[in-house]
């Protein structure tokens, strides 16, 4: 009977094969322990000398890592180990002996493993972050689909930017300027105007050219987009969603989280409604804490951020952004047209910023406006006009970056370990 890591639970005292490779092993003269992985998750091989044929068990015994191999033997349960299932070995036969293999069990620099992504993706760690941001993708769909959103997927190759101009990665689109897309929202809103509630999740693009644990040059962002809702309406979308998908991960994760030795207690608080706070007051919150050198209109920084998230322990919304240091099409607050109706979703744990949202301006006139100020012409912008000529209506969303809640819940510290073939400033490789 063929079957998986995951699956031997079901096979208790049955005789199973499994198509696996060798993590790790360890051997006296008369037992080896072979530590086996098959991508569905890690388990123990137990082979005996007196039970098997004396070739079968000099072929477990001098295996090296990373060979491949079907391996035969019975399920038992096994309490000491955290999987709780150990297979007793009767038999092996190996497809591939792996002469070499560059990741040994030895500690490596960031740099070399991030050359040998293609094989450091095997490592339990890697394993257990990458079933977390599965988890999360599950969830994020459950989530929107539960609450009535349609998934809209907006195009790739764009004409326009929807996010400023200096980040835009440039290609040739025939004999037209083309860009990869930065987010997804203007067409969301289309799409909003048209299904009423909507979400996307998909790549984005940022030539920007920061080098940070925050900053990936290729990024998933998940993109709802909901008609006639205002902004207060978004923050509770956006509290709950966040809620809902850290609890999934709770609930569906322990093995993962114990993995990446993640405080479950910090995950645990984390329930919706989550403290908001003004961008005014978060301006004089830096400065009683000594941030003498930034000022009202300034935009955060990293050190900004973190100051202020450590005064809660749930994520917290930084509320009404001035207009400025905002995108071209936010809403501004009604009678302060300095600042908008937006919020940033700011992680706790120094995780910074995960989510960007606003409610979106729905007068034409303003956004013409806006266009004028922001030099947006051509026939590119065009369509994005007719939203607001054309039974315009109160609309909100947000984008919440992947990588970041990725990196975020799983307690990890950069995000480049947090998608499998991260795109860094100084990486195209592997
Ligand atoms: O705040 P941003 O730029 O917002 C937008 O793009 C809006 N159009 C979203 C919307 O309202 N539909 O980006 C959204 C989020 C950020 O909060 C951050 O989490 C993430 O995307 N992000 C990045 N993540 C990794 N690397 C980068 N270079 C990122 N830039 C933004
Ligand atoms: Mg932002």
């Amino acid at each position: 009977m063929k079957t998986t890591i995951a699956e031997v639970h079901k096979h208790l005292n049955e005789e199973v094969t499994i198509g696996a490779w060798l993590d790790n092993k360890r051997s006296s003269g008369k037992i080896a322990f072979l530590q086996l992985r098959d991508g569905t998750g890690f388990m123990q091989g137990v082979l005996v000398k007196s039970d098997v044929e004396e070739d079968i068990f000099n072929r477990g015994k001098n295996m090296t890592q990373e060979s491949s191999m079907f391996i035969t033997g019975t399920i038992v349960e096994d309490s000491r180990s955290s999987f709780g299932y150990e297979m007793q070995v009767k038999d092996i036969e190996l497809i591939q002996e792996a002469v070499d293999y560059p990741i040994t069990p030895k500690k490596h620099g960031t740099e070399f493993l991030m050359d040998h992504r293609h094989l450091w993706l095997r490592s339990k760690r890697q394993y257990a972050i990458m079933k977390i941001r599965d988890e999360l993708i599950h969830a994020t769909y459950n989530y929107f689909h539960e609450n009535g959103f349609m998934k809209v997927d907006p195009p790739i190759l764009t004409g326009s930017s929807a996010e400023g101009t200096t980040e835009l990665f440039h290609t040739q689109y025939f004999d037209e300027e083309a860009y990869l897309s930065q987010s997804g929202q203007l067409y969301m809103e289309a799409a909003a105007l048209a299904f009423n509630k909507v979400f996307s999740f998909g790549p984005t693009f940022r030539a920007e050219k920061s080098k940070t644990r925050r900053h990936l040059i290729e990024f998933w962002m998940i993109e709802p987009e909901m008609a006639f809702v205002d902004h207060d309406g978004s923050l509770e979308v956006q509290e709950e969603y966040v809620t809902y998908i850290v609890e999934s991960v709770l609930k569906n994760c322990s093995l993962e989280l114990e993995i990446l030795d993640r405080d479950r207690a910090k995950l645990e608080a984390i329930k919706a409604p989550f403290p908001r706070i003004s961008y005014d007051d978060a301006i004089e919150l830096l400065h009683e804490q000594g941030f003498d050198d930034i000022e009202w209109g300034d935009d955060f920084g990293a050190p900004h951020e973190t100051a202020i998230a450590d005064h809660f322990e749930k994520p917290v919304f930084i509320l009404n952004y001035p207009a400025d240091i905002k995108a071209f099409y936010m809403k501004p607050v009604p009678g302060r047209p300095e600042v908008v109706l937006c919020a940033d979703l700011i992680a706790p744990e120094g995780y910074g910023e995960i989510i960007g949202g606003s409610q979106r301006i729905d007068d034409l006139a303003l956004m013409e406006e806006r266009y004028k100020e922001h030099n947006l012409t051509g026939e590119a912008y065009e369509w994005y006009l007719e939203l607001r000529k054309y039974g315009s209506i109160p609309h909100s969303g947000f984008g919440l970056g992947f990588e970041r809640t990725v990196a975020w819940i799983a307690g990890v510290d950069h995000v480049r370990e947090t998608i499998p073939f991260p795109r860094l400033l100084n990486r195209l490789y592997p």
